[in-house]
């Protein structure tokens, strides 16, 4: 199809996000043989490569899959069918974990919020507290909630767990915080962590990840939910000497090696402090415009996406079309009870302060011709934050 457009898409959905040209590069190589001895030692680099991103010791796992498969992949391999796992609903992606569970046979016990704030550490504790049995055998978190932009507070989560000394596993879902919001998977006691290729890591989406604490190892010799193709066991075994048990996404490895680079070039902490001043920065515009952020937990602000509600009356999908037609810019649609109430900026991956201007500017522009009632100075507040700011 022709277009008639020139110059860059502008991709700010909250993933997938825009791949660096550097990654673009490593991954346009010729295909080589998975069961040979240049890719055993792609297999052991990014396999060890990835400990430190997760921050931790333990081993980590990718399969060739989507986020999804990883959700998957973490509840099959730790649980056994009627198990009841305490769910906390803080969006719409803890919604489909529910519901994977659900439909694997598990029971979940859910507690709700308002989608505005993340998983309540003292509610979590006091549902523990009140599980004398210890029946409920896993915590299942949802760290950056991707259809909000709130973030969980995992270490205060385990604090609660702890004080409430009840053995459950904690599974915590990193999909859209791994590399772009801190997250210490060891020091925070998770037992799995779940978390995909497609945002943080700026890569295309394909590949997801499991990494297993000793615990969750453990738990997964008595687990008796039915696995094949997500069973840790073979894929343990196979990657011990750098090699996977079916046939590996190998380009995308390339891509891995390349991102974990990245990642440790510029330092994770410079990635986080970048995220953060960017979520910050869309904040400050989003008041001006005299717009409201979902997220209504002054501790839960995510660096990753910003979702903005719309005016009562004014439709999200219809300013985004306008958008995507006026300046060529993606943003992210509300989803689930969110439905056209709200828009999503993305602001994660690989990043930078214009980037953000341009992606303010077009929103900036939308609210204008859409009509929505708004103020104008939002992107002026944004450049004078980012100019104050400087790293
Ligand atoms: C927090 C979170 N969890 C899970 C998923 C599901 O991942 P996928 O769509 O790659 O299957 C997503 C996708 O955006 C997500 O943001």
């Amino acid at each position: 199809m022709m277009s008639d457009r020139s110059g860059r898409h502008f991709l700010q959905i909250p993933g997938p996000t825009n791949i660096p040209d550097r990654i673009l590069r490593a991954i346009d190589q010729p295909i080589i043989d998975h069961r040979g001895p240049v890719f055993a030692a792609l297999g052991r680099e990014v396999l060890a490569g990835l400990r430190p991103i997760f921050k931790t010791e333990q081993p980590v796992i990718i399969y060739p899959a989507s986020g999804s498969g990883a959700w998957e992949a973490a509840l099959v391999n730790t649980l056994s069918p009627g198990d009841k796992v305490l769910m906390c609903e803080t969006g719409h992606f803890a919604f489909l974990w529910q519901q994977i569970a659900k439909r694997l046979g598990l029971e979940p016990a859910i507690i709700e919020t308002d989608w505005r704030h993340g998983a309540d550490p003292e509610a979590i504790g006091e549902a523990l507290a009140s599980d004398a049995r210890h029946e409920i055998k896993a915590v299942c978190i949802v760290h950056n909630e991707t259809s909000t932009g709130v973030v969980s507070q995992v270490g205060e989560i385990r604090q609660a767990m702890d004080a409430a000394e009840h053995p459950a596993l904690l599974l915590v879902d990193t999909i859209s915080s791994l590399g772009s919001i801190d997250y210490r998977m060891d020091d925070w006691g998770v037992d799995v962590t779940v978390a995909g290729s497609q945002k943080g890591l700026m890569l295309p989406p394909g590949l997801s990840f499991n990494a297993i604490s000793a615990k969750a190892l453990a738990a997964s010799r008595d687990a008796r939910l039915p696995k094949s193709y997500w069973s840790w066991d073979d894929m343990l075994q196979a990657n011990q000497s750098g090699f996977f048990p079916y046939t590996p996404a190998t380009n995308l490895l390339y891509g891995l090696r390349e991102a974990i680079a990245m990642l440790n070039d510029e330092g994770l902490d410079h990635v986080f402090a970048r995220h953060a001043r960017h979520g910050s920065a869309t904040r400050l515009a989003v008041a001006a415009w005299g717009l409201d952020v979902v997220c209504a937990d002054p501790d839960g602000h995510s660096g990753s996406l910003t979702a903005v509600m719309m005016p009562a009356g004014h439709s999200a999908d219809a300013l985004r079309g306008i958008i995507l037609n006026a300046f060529d810019m993606s943003l992210g649609t509300g989803l689930g009870r969110l439905a056209d109430k709200v828009f999503r900026i993305g602001h994660l991956g690989n990043f930078n302060d214009l980037m953000l201007a341009g992606t303010l500017s077009g929103v900036e522009m939308g609210l204008a011709i859409a009509g929505v009632p708004h103020q104008s100075g939002g992107v002026q507040a944004a450049l004078g934050y980012l100019a104050g700011n400087q790293p």
